[in-house]
């Protein structure tokens, strides 16, 4: 099968991993990468012996790319989306689609018009963790999902991220930047949402950097710190999700999914392996449950890799702009509803994606 020529914009903190795909996947060919600030670009250029580092321009005007990664900071996802479409090629980003309801539009009015695939991360849920999960849903092993709780609660990324500002800025914060692992783990494992409610809070007007590169810079707040939701999926079933960066310490569980007739403890959905465990009526406690899916190391750039083969072999891929799109609707709509104090009626939907098989080959998703 033939490789698929692939230019990277956006050289910072989480490109690493995906130009490890470019060497990990036979089928992606890293040509070029770019960045604003050229010499990140050329870094990574250096390390990962990618041929050559550009301007996006040069980038985007270079025939042979078919398609483009968007590896930057959540506000310029949108421009850079949108950049790459009318350059003719696909687009596929990392996190949220965009921090706009109204540009993640364009971005799939734009791709449908053109005739091109838009795809998003997360792809955390083609793990073996995750896809394990789907099967013993799918399999009946806890009856009809009647109820799901999601947890993503820490102090925030300033100690550890080497830019953390831009997670304190609109379109991000712990809903924004962490709520896609959580929403759409849930929405493979149970399906769209139809209304929720929320309330959210900024606790702190500033947050100081303790990383090494910065310590004790000041960030400034620009969004909501600490967002509860309570959401109802399209089959009746009801969710809970809290997502804080305001949190010190917490054992709340990642997500747990509660059926008829069992519960299900699904593992963190911001990385790609177990555990999984059960608890069905007739059982005494939990069981751990064996992976029933490959690909349970970090992976990211999985969701790029099955778009590639969605590309060749002409079929849906599944980390792809309509999920990226409801996503990014429940985020905004949990902050509608603490706002102007009512439920929010959500517009949009999505399908569930498919189920990966058990028994593709190693490091393919030629299906
Ligand atoms: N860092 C992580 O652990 C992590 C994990 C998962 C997902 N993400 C997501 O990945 C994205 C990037 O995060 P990061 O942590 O790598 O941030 P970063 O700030 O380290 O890197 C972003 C890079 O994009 C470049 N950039 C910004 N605007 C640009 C533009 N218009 N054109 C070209 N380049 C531009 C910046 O110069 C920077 O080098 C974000 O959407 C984030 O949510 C990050």
């Amino acid at each position: 099968m033939r490789k698929v020529k692939v230019g990277i914009i956006g050289c910072g903190n989480i490109s690493p991993i995906y130009f490890q795909a470019g060497e990990k996947f036979d089928i992606l060919d890293i040509v070029a990468c770019a960045d604003l600030t050229l010499s990140k670009a050329k870094k990574r250029s250096e390390e990962f012996n990618v041929p050559r580092a550009c301007t996006v321009d040069e980038l985007l005007s270079d025939p042979e790319i078919e398609m483009v990664v968007n590896l930057t900071n959540p506000e310029a996802h949108s421009e850079v989306h949108l950049k790459t479409l009318e350059a003719g090629k696909h687009t596929y980003g990392e996190k949220p689609l965009a921090t706009e309801l109204e540009d993640a539009e364009k971005i799939l009015s734009l791709a449908k018009e053109k005739g091109l695939l838009v795809g998003t991360a997360p792809d955390t849920f083609l793990g073996g963790g995750i896809q394990t999960c789907r099967k013993l849903i799918d399999d009946g092993w806890i009856g009809e999902p009647i109820a799901a709780t999601a947890f993503m609660m820490s102090y925030g990324p300033e100690s550890w991220h080497p830019n953390p500002g831009f997670l304190y800025k609109k379109g991000a914060g712990p809903m924004f930047d962490m709520g896609p692992y959580y929403l759409t783990a849930l929405i493979n494992l149970i399906g769209p949402v139809q209304r929720l409610s929320g309330s959210v809070r900024a606790t702190f007007p500033e947050r100081t950097i303790t990383n090494e590169l910065d310590y004790g810079k000041k960030i400034p707040v620009e969004t909501p710190t600490h967002i509860a939701g309570v959401f109802e999926f399209q089959n009746g079933a009801i969710g809970t999700i809290i997502t804080s960066f305001d949190v010190w310490g917490t054992k709340t569980p990642h997500i747990e999914i509660y059926g008829t007739t069992g519960t299900l403890i699904v593992p963190d959905p911001n990385a790609f392996g177990g555990p999984v465990s059960v608890k069905r009526q007739d059982y005494e406690d939990f069981v751990n449950i064996p992976l029933t899916h490959g690909f349970s190391e970090n992976s990211r750039g999985l969701g790029l890799l099955d778009m590639v083969y969605a590309i060749l072999n002409n079929r849906a891929h599944r980390a792809n702009g309509q999920i990226g799109y409801h996503v990014l609707e429940l985020m905004h709509g949990f902050h509608i509803a603490s706002n102007e104090s009512k439920y929010y009626e959500v517009k949009s939907t999505c399908e569930k994606p498919a189920s990966l098989p058990m028994n593709f080959l190693k490091n393919s998703l030629e299906i």
